[in-house]
């Protein structure tokens, strides 16, 4: 049993991953300022409402907890928004990431787990990606999370701060009977667009079919929310273990187009999604396909639920459930 403090814990993965933790015996609190996370997602008793920014809270409540590790998702996610305000994803991820870190230092905290992602390789020169790929992102939002990294790297080698950054792939599904799953706001993830098409009867535009695929569409990895918890959730136990920092792709190796993902979602649910084609959107790779041997050897890791139609099965009952409260 350890003392975790999870930073955006209220958001979609930290929210599955604290319940994981929780789960398993730890001591779990939760630091997150509620801007884009959701109170429901976690239990009062171990929510604190407190901005990264704010380094003399986060001292005090990881020396008040005798906090041993943190999870750090607090972050804006959205590359879209990023390109049009950039400053907003290096104050908030950059500089809330640094706040964070002094007040590790300052507590004594030296294991840190790091929401990293597929954006800080921009278009890659091949697919499956590999973790030494070099670093070229496409978007503020990218490069925030590269700076981030590198951050990070110079804490290892001059702090002593060991800690494990994990680049998502694309992120979905639910635990539906914890009544957690993906609300984003705005939303602009591609399941959850499908599924508000077949309740709204909009069609949900498919961004460009002309690409080098075999159906024209793009192809991404998509790895269930489940599997992506355990993934933090091994990250963390190696740190405690007292193993080295490192960095891990976090997918499947497996990927799917935009429209295999449509046609999976009117296989579960019955319904046609109604669509229809534009054009690309900037900056979307063709192909975005993690190899994750790495991970899988190191910390042991297994995707279990992560097959296309689990991931739309749990996302569609998680939508039930969100539609009706
Ligand atoms: N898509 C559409 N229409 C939509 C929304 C998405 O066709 O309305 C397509 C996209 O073009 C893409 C696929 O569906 O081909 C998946 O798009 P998402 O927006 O769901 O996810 P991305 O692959 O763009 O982004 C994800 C994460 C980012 C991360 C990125 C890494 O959400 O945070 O992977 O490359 F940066």
């Amino acid at each position: 049993m350890a003392n975790i403090l999870v930073t955006g814990g209220a958001g979609y993965i930290g929210s599955h991953t604290a319940h994981q933790l929780i789960a398993r015996g730890h001591n779990v609190q939760v630091a997150d300022n509620l801007s884009r996370g959701h109170r429901h997602n976690v239990a009062p008793e171990r929510l604190h409402v407190v901005d990264l920014a704010d380094t003399p809270r986060l001292t005090a409540l990881m020396r008040e907890q005798q906090t041993d590790a943190v999870i750090h998702f607090a972050a804006y996610i959205a590359v879209g928004e990023s390109t049009k305000v950039p400053e907003l994803y290096f104050t908030n991820n950059v500089g809330g990431s640094l706040s964070l870190l002094n007040a590790m230092t300052e507590a004594g905290v030296r294991r840190l787990v790091f929401s990293s992602t597929a954006a800080v390789y921009g278009m890659p020169a091949r697919v499956p990606i590999t973790e030494d790929m070099p670093f070229e992102p496409l978007s503020p939002y990218g490069e925030s999370k590269v700076m981030v990294e590198k951050i990070l790297g110079w804490m290892d080698q001059f702090r002593g701060l060991r800690s494990i950054a994990l680049r998502y792939f694309n992120a979905c599904g639910a635990e539906p009977d914890s009544g957690l799953g993906e609300e984003h706001e705005p939303e602009t993830h591609l399941i959850p667009l499908l599924f508000r098409a077949i309740r709204t009867g909009q069609p949900v535009t498919i961004f460009g079919d002309d690409y080098d695929t075999p159906d024209g569409t793009c192809i991404r990895d998509y790895i269930h929310v489940s599997d992506l918890a355990d993934a933090h959730i091994l990250a963390v136990d190696h740190l405690l273990k007292g193993g080295a920092s490192d960095a891990f792709n976090a997918g499947t190796g497996s990927g799917f187009t935009v429209m295999e993902v449509l046609r999976a979602v009117e296989e579960v649910t019955g319904r046609k999604v109604p669509y229809s084609l534009g054009p690309r959107r900037d900056g979307d790779p063709a192909t975005l396909v993690a190899d994750s041997t790495k991970l899988q050897r190191t910390l042991k890791w297994t995707p279990r639920r992560s097959h296309i139609k689990a991931i739309v099965q749990d996302a569609w009952a998680f939508e039930q459930k969100r539609v009706a409260r």
